[in-house]
């Protein structure tokens, strides 16, 4: 009861705080191909009756549970023609399996689908008309649980809608695995990538090689701005980390296939792969000992864009035993990700010490490979063989493109776009995800408010990718997908913040039809959604009510301020006397702000219609002379 009355009392003030009702009060994300409101609504109550045809039973319980939780109503499931007052499922088998057809009137709900996971995002949909406290955890008293009167046609853009979670920088487990792949399913993304092994962990239990988790899981616990840490002493426990166990894995593919998502599996080779060196350090091509990696600097990145390892973190491309490794472990992962393709990363190889190994060197002599590109293209070709013996498909990172791309591998194109189109024109298949626009561990705001990350993307420019940009041919583009990394992100409150609303922005490029798409529109939406995460006690960022900053010189080397809204209707206040403007302090009014010569540090607040809206941003002053350089 004080728990419904606090959901009540938090989701009336975000309402008066925050939301902008959609036109039609109607907000799917992603948008649907075509909705088209009606006169009316249908209110469900207890005794609502959920029907289904045999194929859709298993999406019937699951909508039944769902409402529960929240309505605290035990609708009756009953198979064939549900009567009045009811939600109908229904499948007619179509070539789109995900296509569905959503018809909300007074009298009851009917979806019709060309298969089980239309059913299922047509559920989706159904469960964005209800009121946000559908979402709570706990059941809410005091709702209408009405939907709007509707017609919606509903159909993907992309196949391949995904989203990556590095389980390994930072290991998540089953619960954490589980969670995201609940909030995956509402917006109707289709594909999990799990990149399960990197230099900090090695998160797959392979039972050829049992050190990979034995040794290779575990680093030292270290706090603050990964990256930067000191390097752990040889005596500092190494119990820091995890991993799945096959058991665990064949539990997360069912969970995922029961909500029509597939798992990705990607073994981060030949670079990245200071773990599983760690644990067998004769897959190097340098003799030595290894340490998995515990967040202290091992790589260098000069301007020049010439990264080099200080530490070998490779697996040889001239020694027969990565091979030999490689055929057991794409064996085993085979045999428990029944998805068609395995990722063999292939990113961000550090190639300074295979220059002078004397082994690399007698490999590109009887191979006649004339540069360290040609050296790499030799690995992803002969792994791509070994990941064809197991029937599977070849995906990787843009890189694998260097010194030519194995005959039939798939690229995920991250530095840009450039390189989908480039693999798009030889006749490969190409998944888009480039950091331009889809790289969720970037700083969503402001650097003043955001732990350290050395790029930004906001909500608006994720919401501008294309995954068929000019220049590519759309029969080769699978789709396309944002990328979590998780070298600053220790927690899953943390992670949420990171992937939400950016992967809502991401669900509408890769759902949606091109033409429906509206920033304005999605930018009201995104509001809408916030109440239900308020209601679900999910994390997300509000940097969307926060301007973007842009600081300049005037003539004299003085220092100017303008301000930037992603979004409609919000006024920006400041200060530069340490205190903490609200909205009786200057307002901007579109035109450069002088900053005062002594000025001790900016401080910058939005508000909409007298609310404050955005978080306070500090910029101290020798931040903002740096700025403006
Ligand atoms: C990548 O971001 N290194 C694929």
């Amino acid at each position: 009861m004080k728990y419904s009355f606090l959901v009540l009392l938090s989701v009336f003030v975000s309402l008066a705080c925050c939301a902008q009702p959609a036109k039609s009060g109607i907000s799917i994300i992603p948008e649907p191909v075509s909705v088209h409101p009606l006169p009316g609504k249908f209110t469900l109550t207890q005794a609502t009756v959920i029907g289904s045809d045999a194929a859709g039973m298993a999406n019937a319980s699951w909508l039944a549970a769902k409402l529960a939780t929240a309505t605290g109503f035990k609708l009756a499931v009953k198979p064939g023609a549900a009567g009045k007052s009811s939600i109908q499922l229904l499948i007619k088998k179509q070539a789109n399996a995900e296509q569905y057809h959503l018809s909300v009137n007074p009298t009851g709900v009917v979806i019709t689908a060309g298969g089980e996971a239309g059913l299922f995002y047509g559920l989706q949909t159904l469960l964005q008309l209800l009121p946000a406290e559908i979402e709570s955890n706990k059941k809410v008293v005091g709702i209408q649980w009405t939907m709007p009167a509707v017609e919606i046609e509903d159909y993907p853009r992309f196949a391949w809608r995904g989203l990556m979670f590095d389980v390994s920088r930072h290991f998540f487990g089953m619960k954490d695995v589980r969670e995201f792949i609940d909030e995956m399913a509402r917006y109707k993304y289709n594909l999990l990538h799990l990149h399960l092994t990197v230099d900090e962990g090695w998160r797959i239990e392979i039972k050829s090689y049992p050190k990979l988790t034995s040794v290779g899981a575990w680093n030292v616990k270290k706090t603050g701005t990964f990256g930067t840490f000191t390097p752990p002493a040889d005596d500092e426990p190494r119990d820091y980390g995890g991993f799945f166990t096959q058991d665990d894995i064949r539990e997360l593919v069912a969970y995922a296939k029961s909500r029509y998502i597939n798992i990705l599996p990607e073994i981060d080779v030949p670079g990245h792969s200071m773990a599983a060196v760690a644990a067998y350090p004769e897959l190097s091509c340098t003799p030595g000992t290894y340490r998995v990696n515990s967040g202290e600097k091992f790589m260098e990145w000069p301007p020049s864009g010439h990264f080099y390892g200080l530490v070998d973190n490779t697996l040889c491309p001239a020694n027969e035993q990565v091979y030999t490794f490689l055929d057991k472990v794409m064996g085993e992962i085979a045999a428990l990700f029944p998805f068609e393709y395995i990722h063999m990363g292939g990113d961000e190889t550090a190639r300074n010490f295979w220059e002078k190994s004397d082994q690399i060197k007698a490999l590109m002599q009887k191979e006649n490979l004339k540069d360290l590109n040609e050296v790499q293209s030799y690995f992803v070709k002969r792994v791509e063989k070994i990941v064809e013996s197991k029937g599977k498909k070849l995906i990787g990172w843009d890189e694998i493109l260097e010194g030519g791309l194995a005959p039939n591998a798939a690229v995920m194109s991250w530095r840009g776009v450039k390189g989908g189109i480039e693999a798009s024109k030889m006749g490969h298949e190409v998944v888009m995800s480039p950091t331009t626009f889809a790289y969720l561990d970037y700083m969503q705001g402001d650097a003043a408010l955001e732990p350290p990350v050395y790029a930004t993307l906001r909500l608006k420019t994720a919401y501008s990718f294309d995954p068929l940009p000019p220049g590519v041919e759309a029969k080769y583009v699978k789709g396309g997908q944002a990328n979590l990394w998780t070298e600053q992100v220790y927690n899953m409150r943390h992670l949420q913040y990171m992937v939400w609303p950016r992967a809502f922005a991401i669900a509408e490029a890769v759902w949606s039809p091109a033409a429906n798409k509206n920033w304005n529109n999605f930018a009201a939406k995104v509001e809408q959604h916030f109440n239900r995460y308020n209601a679900a006690g999910i994390k997300y960022a509000p940097s969307m009510y926060e301007p973007l900053i842009k600081i300049s010189r005037d003539t004299n080397g003085g220092l100017l301020v303008n301000f930037e809204n992603e979004i409609d209707g919000l006024d920006v206040y400041y200060s530069f006397d340490n205190s903490f403007p609200d909205n009786f302090y200057p307002r901007y009014e579109n035109k450069p702000v002088t900053v005062p010569k002594d000025a001790a540090a900016m401080k910058v607040v939005t508000y909409r219609n007298g609310k404050p809206l955005g978080r306070l941003i500090t910029i101290t002053m020798a931040d903002m002379q740096k700025r403006a350089k």
